[in-house]
């Protein structure tokens, strides 16, 4: 009977044809909408492609939630990346989310090794830098640094980056920029230090609902069987997106709908179906940067899940938060890290806007103001199960280290 049932998933009928083409990391061949802007971004860089020796460019994409920042990025990138491969030029790439490489040292570092193996430990920030610009130069190479969510950088850690001439010398840098964020960050933290040393920047206007629809149309023809979402629901999909003018809410709901669909054993979306995937989607929620937190946070996250949903409240401690975490640790086979940590942990995610935090009053008898953690808008109960599957991806892909 069990066996049946593993059987019926794994070599059951499914809506999809390719399910992954709807997960976040994944990049389309085609950008529909946003062809202008992919024009735009690529004759920034063709200088890079035609002229020998030094030079560099550097770009700010701006726009906000799911206009296709990071799409466009990578997008581009690729195509850079053939067509230099094609004419034998060297040009390296590489893309940081900043929630990953939080630092301008992280950043150099995996540079170093990653193009030039060197092993970069015990170096300050300007040692690495020069190291890098040296191979630069001896490789005759050219580097383009995509840094997404580059606010959790900062201007001066960026700027310090773009702009070395006691290291580059005069008009002779190497390092090309493609800096990323959206709007309101820019102007608060970035606009001010970088404004003199970016080149161009790419507005990326909100989607339309007209836009979304195509959009959604290309992203469905690509996920789903022919037929599978007929054009009403599209239409539906692309109505909800509209309200928030994001395309990752859109393609989430019809990813969602398509589980469904999947788990229900039928064989078409219907309006149902994408009325109970907007009850889940939360597009203020970035999975995408979930992806980029170690086990431990996200062990800490569950924990502090767990203890809201556990408790019905709206708000949680640090106390009780870390009991769950222990929990959760010791169910999914993970040995808990010691409180403070924990407290680590739970400030990072707070600071990364994932979580708030409520000050209250001062308590009797206690030192300081104690804070209760809560959640913005997000039911624990659906963070859970998300950061759940979460988990469960990296623990299959066996990506982390588990500090
Ligand atoms: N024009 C488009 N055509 C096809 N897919 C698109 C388009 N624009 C965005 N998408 C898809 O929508 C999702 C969100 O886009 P993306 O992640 O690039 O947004 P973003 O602007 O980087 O958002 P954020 O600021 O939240 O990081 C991705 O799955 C992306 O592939
Ligand atoms: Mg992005």
């Amino acid at each position: 009977m069990e066996d049946n049932a593993v059987e019926e998933i794994l070599f059951g009928k499914s809506v999809f044809r390719n399910e992954a083409t709807l997960l976040s990391e994944y990049v389309p061949p085609r950008l529909p909408r946003r062809q202008h802007e992919v024009m735009r971004l690529a004759q920034n860089f063709r200088p890079l492609l035609i002229r020998d020796g030094a030079f560099a460019v550097n770009v700010a994409i701006i726009g906000e939630a799911g206009t296709g920042k990071s799409a466009l990025a990578k997008f581009v990138m690729e195509k850079i990346a053939q067509a230099a491969s094609k004419k034998g030029i060297r040009i390296l790439f590489e893309y940081f989310n900043c929630y990953t490489f939080r630092t301008k040292s992280a950043v150099l570092r995996n540079l170093l090794t990653e193009h030039f193996h060197i092993l970069s430990r015990g170096f300050s920030d300007e040692e690495l830098l020069s190291m890098l610009v040296k191979r630069l130069v001896s490789e005759n190479a050219k580097l383009i640094v995509v840094l997404d969510e580059a606010p959790i950088l900062g201007g001066e850690e960026i700027l310090s980056m773009l702009h070395a001439p006691e290291v580059y010398g005069f008009g002779q840098s190497r390092i090309s920029t493609v800096v990323i964020s959206r709007p309101s960050e820019w102007r608060v933290m970035l606009s001010a230090p970088l404004s003199g040393h970016i080149h161009d920047q790419i507005n990326m206007s909100s989607y339309d609902k007209e836009d979304l629809l195509e959009i959604l149309r290309y992203r469905a023809d690509m996920a789903f069987i022919p037929g599978v979402v007929p054009e009403e629901i599209l239409q539906m999909a692309a109505e909800i997106a509209a309200s928030t003018r994001n395309a990752r809410h859109g393609i989430e709901i019809l990813y969602q709908a398509g589980k469904r669909a999947d788990s229900d054993g039928k064989s078409q979306l219907t309006a149902d179906m994408i009325r109970h995937a907007k009850e889940s989607v939360y597009p203020e929620l970035r999975y995408d940067i979930f992806y980029t937190l170690k086990s431990h946070e996200i062990l800490t996250a569950l924990g502090i899940a767990r203890s809201l949903n556990s408790r019905g409240s709206t708000s949680t401690t640090i106390d009780d938060a870390y009991d769950y975490y222990r929990l959760v640790c010791e169910e999914e086979g993970f040995s808990p890290q010691l409180k403070p940590s924990f407290r680590k942990n739970a400030t990072l995610l707070l600071n990364l806007g994932f979580m708030g935090l409520i000050v209250g009053p001062v308590e009797k008898g206690k030192r300081g103001r104690h804070g209760r953690i809560t959640l913005y808008d997000i039911p624990a109960s659906i963070l859970e199960e998300r950061l759940h599957d979460i988990l469960s991806r990296l623990k299959k892909g066996g990506l982390d280290g588990t500090d």
